[in-house]
């Protein structure tokens, strides 16, 4: 078969298209490869997706970032995700376990692939609303209006709350 020189553009286009794809994998590596190492309520061999994911639930339902949980290691420059100094943090792990608990007690909560309870009727936006800090909250008056339990970031260092603005909402 003689050589079709028409061919030579779509074959290197083809092969430039598949170097790409394979140097995108290679440089993903790493990151994938960075296995959590002080997983206590969470399945230690939950996807770093997952993991991601379910830690951005978190954030959000409390109106918060990663660093009121998390430290930052200053020596390395960057947050100290395993360490466990944060006392947030092990109040979340509670939390966690908490709402696991009323799931599976008091509604049809199944566990999914990785054997982790879904928090699927109680999870921690039903209770925070994007509020860290619910020890103030008092009962709602009657008929709501102000005075009611408020709901949304924001709310927390109204008054009545007790609570000073939080320093930890910085990134
Ligand atoms: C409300 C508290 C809270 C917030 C906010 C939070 N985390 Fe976490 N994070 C935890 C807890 C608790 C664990 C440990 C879970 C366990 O013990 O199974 C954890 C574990 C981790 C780990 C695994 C560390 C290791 O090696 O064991 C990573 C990575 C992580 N979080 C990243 C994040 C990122 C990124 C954010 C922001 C998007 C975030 N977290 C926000 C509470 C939080
Ligand atoms: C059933 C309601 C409820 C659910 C569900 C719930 N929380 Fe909470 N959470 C509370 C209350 C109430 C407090 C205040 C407790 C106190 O300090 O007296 C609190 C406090 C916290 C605190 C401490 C905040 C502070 O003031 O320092 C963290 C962190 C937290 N919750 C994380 C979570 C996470 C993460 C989830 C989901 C896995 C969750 N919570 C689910 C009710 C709930």
């Amino acid at each position: 078969m003689r050589f079709n020189p028409k061919l030579l553009i779509p074959v290197c286009l083809l092969s430039g298209a598949m170097l790409l794809a394979s140097m995108t994998l290679i440089q993903q590596a790493p990151k994938e490869d960075e296995k959590a190492v002080n997983l206590k309520v969470l399945p230690k061999n939950i996807s770093h997706k997952d993991l991601d994911r379910i830690m951005g639930q978190w954030a959000s339902s409390l109106g918060v970032k990663c660093n009121f949980c998390h430290v930052r290691n200053e020596e390395l420059k960057k947050t100290d995700f395993a360490s466990d100094a944060k006392p947030e943090k092990l109040m979340a792990r509670k939390m966690y376990l908490m709402a696991a608990k009323l799931n599976k007690k008091y509604f049809k909560a199944e566990k999914d692939s990785l054997n982790m309870m879904k928090l699927s009727s109680v999870n921690c936006y039903t209770c925070h609303r994007g509020v860290a800090h619910l020890e103030a909250a008092t009962w709602p008056k009657r008929g709501g209006g102000p005075g009611a339990v408020p709901a949304g970031p924001g709310a927390q260092a109204g008054p009545g709350m007790g609570g000073a603005p939080s320093p930890d909402k910085k990134p």
